[in-house]
């Protein structure tokens, strides 16, 4: 039987996060969690499906999952019926590229099912028309990563984006903190849009600071400095903070983090809820056990340079 694999890795953005939806550069980083779909042929008529764990959907059905899945049929040229299954150990609305993950999963199943192998540039432009769908105005740094791994320096522009691989000097360890709240994407991104309206000055100060943070952690990535970077990534959280993105479980999160030793923490992705990153020299176990015992649930991630090298390189 005709089958197509993929596979779509989750991130977590360092900074940059709402301000490169505007055009500023942003840096993600790939982790070792994510989303892997497999496709097959389906006979006789009727519409292709989709089944995300128990979340299934019809491409006809008007859901926002089964228009999302019609998007991806279309962007990759699929018609003949099919089925996908596809699943993923990714928090949802968490801010880890959870969807981008599963769109890039699904999107490189369908093409592998024809046969395709494509470069993770296309893949990611193509896995844009599902993040469309449930994102309304995505910067597209999300499936960039999720299609590609690594560490990556990313810049929305007309046409195609900026996407850098970052070379990283030294190990990342990160403990990652999930506050409980799901929160939705649109509704901060669009809660920006609306702020930069109101206040266009205060906003782009906060954006042109972001700015500066991303090229300067860039280069702190480059030469190993990790102390530097969560100098970086405080004061990432304090203009996040700053748009009204950040909550009271954020800060929160941020505070136990670094009075357990972090040497940075923020939030990571949308905010209003979702997740929160600290750096930490050494093991991730002290940030992790100080968010358990005030019932918060965290894991560790680490982004070793020579992973991100090769994956970089793919
Ligand atoms: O999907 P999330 O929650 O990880 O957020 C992605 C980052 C944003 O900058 C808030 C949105 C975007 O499209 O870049």
């Amino acid at each position: 039987m005709a089958e197509g694999e993929g596979r779509g890795v989750g991130k977590v953005i360092l900074l940059g996060e709402h301000a490169v939806v505007h055009g500023v550069p942003a840096l993600a980083v790939g982790i070792d969690r994510g989303a892997d779909a497999r496709a097959t042929l389906l006979e006789g008529d009727g519409p292709s499906e989709l089944a995300i764990g128990d979340w299934s959907a019809r491409a006809d059905d008007g859901t926002e999952l089964g228009q999302a899945f019609a998007a991806l049929l279309s962007a990759t040229q699929t018609e003949k019926r099919v089925r996908v299954a596809a699943r993923t150990d990714l928090l949802p609305s968490a801010g880890l590229g959870c969807s981008a993950a599963l769109g890039v999963a699904i999107t490189r199943s369908l093409l592998a099912l024809r046969g395709i192998d494509e470069g993770p540039a296309s893949v990611a432009s193509r896995a844009l028309a599902w993040e469309a769908i449930f994102h309304g105005n995505p910067s597209g740094i999300d499936t960039a990563i999720a299609a590609r791994g690594g560490c990556l320096f990313y810049q929305r522009r007309e046409g195609a984006p900026l996407v850098e691989g970052v070379t990283i000097g030294a190990k990342l360890t990160l403990a990652i903190g999930y506050t409980g709240i799901p929160a939705s994407t649109r509704t901060m991104v669009e809660a920006v849009a609306r702020l930069r309206e109101q206040k266009p000055e205060m906003v782009q100060k906060a954006f042109s600071g972001i700015e500066a943070l991303v090229r300067n952690a860039r280069l702190a990535l480059e030469a190993g400095d990790v102390v530097g970077l969560g100098r970086l990534l405080d004061f990432g959280q304090m203009l996040l903070s700053g748009l009204l993105v950040s909550t009271e479980e954020i800060e929160t999160l941020c505070r136990l983090a670094r009075e357990a030793g972090a040497l940075g923490a923020k939030l990571t992705g949308g905010g209003g809820g979702g997740c929160v990153l600290a750096l930490v020299e050494g093991s991730a176990e002290p940030v992790i056990e100080a968010w358990a015992r005030e019932g918060f649930e965290g894991f560790a991630a680490t982004i070793e340079p020579e992973s991100a090298r090769q994956k970089e390189a793919r």
